[in-house]
């Protein structure tokens, strides 16, 4: 059974709170979830999963999460090879308030690990979600998975069940097996 490594940037929880019912549904025995506040270490420990789900909320204007400034910036430094690599990206936002950069540090983490030859599964469709603008739109879809805990928290479960089919369909046969 190869294992998914979630790592996950929250400032006050709603991210994580997402990455916790991802591991449920994927199961605890096939997941390891880590909290990059406590966790981080540097990227090999990345490279040690095949499939990798990563959790992200958006700050300042469009800005990524702070804890994971730091492994961008090891990205940059040391440029590792995320090819062979499949990434599932997920982060909460505020559609409301931050109506102009909803769920843009997505797109950061896209871009970013992108560029050093990952893979990404988990495109997720934006009907349904109200916003001006978010640099997370690639194709007509989001690159990952958007939530709002602050507007939307009661439609999070069902969008989340259909995002968990979606990685499913989408995910390497043999990391479901
Ligand atoms: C100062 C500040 C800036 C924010 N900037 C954005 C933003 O640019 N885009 C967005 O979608 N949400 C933005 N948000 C909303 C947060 O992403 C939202 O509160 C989210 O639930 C935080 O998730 P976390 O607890 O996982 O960190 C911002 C919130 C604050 C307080």
């Amino acid at each position: 059974m190869s294992k998914i490594g979630i790592y996950v940037g929250s400032s006050t929880g709603s991210t994580m709170q997402v990455a916790k019912k991802l591991e449920a549904a994927f199961g605890e025995e096939r997941c390891d979830i880590k909290d990059l506040e406590d966790d981080y270490m540097d990227l090999d420990e990345f490279l040690e999963y095949d499939i990798l789900f990563f959790g992200c909320s958006t700050w300042g204007s469009g800005e990524v999460q702070y804890n994971w400034v730091e492994p961008l910036q090891d990205l940059q430094i040391n440029k590792p090879d995320f090819s062979g690599k499949t990434i599932a990206l997920f982060g909460a936002g505020d559609c409301k308030d931050h109506s102009e950069q909803f769920v843009s540090a997505l797109a950061v983490l896209y871009d970013k690990f992108g560029a050093r030859g990952a893979s990404f599964i988990g495109a997720f469709p934006t009907d349904g979600y109200t916003f001006d603008h978010s640099e997370a739109i690639r194709d007509g879809k989001f690159v990952g998975f958007p939530f709002d805990r602050v507007n939307e928290d009661d439609k999070t479960d069902e969008r989340l069940s259909r995002w968990v089919e979606v990685l499913k369909a989408e995910m390497p046969a043999e990391a479901l097996a």
